[in-house]
């Protein structure tokens, strides 16, 4: 009998014709490292890995059409979206997974609309599926300071969720970066939920 695929292999074959190089590279890279983390946590395996395959979708769309797609939706675009307009991946790539993909589980729906930001209501496989995004090694080598990120999330994924926003917090003081209010609220979240 041959082993039926799972759902993140059949998304992947989905997506793989649109998708760059590059990004279909990163994403595999992402799906790993989420399972792993997944399993590591006891939480659900198959399941960060979709949500990994999925998160991107929409990733590889210039800025400009990304906003375009945005304001068509009806989406909600804060001020910030206006500014990076490329933040907007995630909450479009989510109508796109539902539309395009045939995507019906909320809980993956939910986690790639809110991944550039972490959310309140993530459980572990969408953080695992977060962390494991921001932990890519090309990030790493763009910024060796993500390897902490990387070391805490085999302890806990919710601390090195958190060790990643206060990261990305300091250093959009220092260079005056625009901070999203939906990576405030995950902050705010991880840190009530934590101390
Ligand atoms: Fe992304
Ligand atoms: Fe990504």
């Amino acid at each position: 009998m041959v082993p039926s695929k799972e759902p993140a292999e059949v998304l992947r074959q989905l997506m793989a014709a649109e998708l760059p190089e590059g990004l279909t590279a990163h994403i595999d890279r992402v799906v790993h490292l989420a399972g792993l983390l997944a399993r590591q946590h006891g939480a659900d395996e198959g399941l960060a890995r979709l949500m990994a395959q999925a998160h991107d979708v929409v990733r590889h769309l210039d800025p400009r059409a990304l906003l375009q797609r945005a304001e068509m939706l009806g989406l909600e675009i804060d001020p910030v979206d206006r500014v990076e307009p490329v933040l907007l991946h995630g909450p479009v790539g989510a109508v796109e997974l539902y539309e395009r993909f045939g995507i019906r589980d909320e809980r993956v729906l939910h986690a790639v609309h809110w991944h550039t930001s972490g959310h309140p209501d993530y459980g572990p496989e969408a953080w695992a599926m977060f962390i494991a995004d921001k932990v890519d090694p090309t990030k790493v080598e763009r910024w060796p300071a993500l390897a902490d990120v990387r070391d805490a999330a085999w302890l806990s994924l919710e601390r090195a969720a958190l060790t990643y926003l206060d990261l990305l917090l300091v250093r959009a003081v220092t260079e005056r970066w625009h901070v999203h209010p939906a990576t405030v609220r995950a902050r705010n979240a991880l840190i009530a939920r934590l101390d």
